[in-house]
C-alpha cells in the first residue's frame, strides 16, 4: 500500500443524475443501499435535487448527500425563477455539490465564469464541491486531453475554498455512460497531471481526484488498486444498489 493511498481515503460517489421517475423509487434504492460497510471509504449519493429532501436521513449513517448543481447567480435567496442556491441546499442537508459535470457544460453552456461563481457560492455555504473536467472524444483522439484539461482546471486560480472540501473527478466525456473506459495507465497519467496542475493553485497533491465513465462492478477493482485513483464517480452502476455496494467494497478492501 502507498502513502498516498494512506493518506486518501477513497470516495464512491454515485450521480443518479435525472433518476428515478418517482419517490417510491428513490425509497428503494436507498433500501438498496442498507447494511452498507462504510470503513475505509467515504461514500456520497447525489439525488436530483428534487429527491434531495427525501433522501437526506433515510440514506444509512455516513454517507453524504450531494446535489447535482447549484445556481450561479446567487447564494442565497431571493428572485431566481427555477434556481436553486447553495444556502437552500445547505438548509436541506446537502452537504457536497457536483459542479461542471460535462452535461452541464454540454447542454447549459457551463464555462470556467459560470463554475467559478457556483464554487464561490458552494464555499460560502459551507459545501463541498466535486469538481468535474474531463475531454471529448475528438480531443482524446487528437492528443489534447492534457490542454483541456488545464483549461478546465484553470477555473481553481479563481476560487478560494477550503481544500478539504474540494474533490477533483476526472471523467472523460467519451467513457460516460458508453461502457468505454481508459485503460488504467492513461487515468494515472491524468490524475497526476490534475494534482500537479491543483498545486499550482495552491492545492494540495493530495487534493483528492476521482475516476468517472462507464465505472462498474467489474473494472472498479483495477481502479481501486491505483494510488493515483482516490475513488470513483459512478453513473449508471450507481442505480443499481448491488453493483454500487460492489464497487464500494472493491475500494474499502484496498
Ligand atoms: P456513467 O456516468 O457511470 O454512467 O458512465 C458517470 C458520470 O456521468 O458521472
Amino acid at each position: 500500500m502507498s502513502q498516498q493511498k494512506q493518506k486518501n481515503t477513497p470516495w464512491v460517489v454515485g450521480n443518479w443524475k435525472q433518476n428515478p421517475k418517482t419517490p417510491d423509487e428513490v425509497c428503494s434504492l436507498i433500501g438498496g443501499l442498507s447494511g452498507l460497510e462504510l470503513k475505509n471509504c467515504h461514500v456520497g449519493v447525489a439525488p436530483s435535487t428534487l429527491h434531495l429532501p427525501l433522501v437526506v436521513g433515510r440514506l444509512p449513517a455516513g454517507i453524504a448527500v450531494m446535489a447535482q448543481d447549484v445556481c450561479a447567480t446567487s447564494g442565497d435567496v431571493g428572485a431566481y425563477t427555477g434556481d436553486v442556491s447553495a444556502a437552500q441546499l445547505a438548509a436541506c442537508g446537502a452537504s457536497w455539490v457536483i459542479v461542471g459535470h460535462s452535461e452541464r457544460r454540454a447542454y447549459y453552456n457551463e464555462d470556467n465564469a459560470v463554475l467559478a461563481q457556483k464554487i464561490a457560492y458552494a464555499a460560502l455555504a459551507n459545501l463541498g464541491v466535486v469538481l468535474c473536467v474531463g475531454e471529448s472524444r475528438e480531443a482524446y483522439d487528437m492528443g489534447k486531453t492534457q490542454s483541456v484539461l488545464k483549461q478546465q482546471l484553470l477555473v481553481l486560480q479563481d476560487v478560494d475554498i477550503d481544500p478539504k472540501n474540494l474533490l477533483i473527478a476526472y471523467e472523460p466525456v467519451w467513457a460516460i455512460g458508453t461502457g468505454l473506459t481508459p485503460t488504467v495507465a492513461e487515468v494515472e497519467t491524468v490524475h497526476q497531471l490534475i494534482k500537479a496542475t491543483a498545486t499550482q493553485y495552491g492545492f494540495s497533491e493530495d487534493t483528492p481526484v476521482l475516476y468517472g465513465g462507464s465505472v462498474s462492478d467489474k473494472n472498479a477493482p483495477d481502479f481501486a488498486k491505483s494510488p493515483n485513483i482516490n475513488g470513483v464517480l459512478v453513473g449508471g452502476a450507481s442505480l443499481k444498489p448491488d453493483s454500487f455496494k460492489k464497487i464500494i467494497d472493491s475500494f474499502v478492501s484496498n
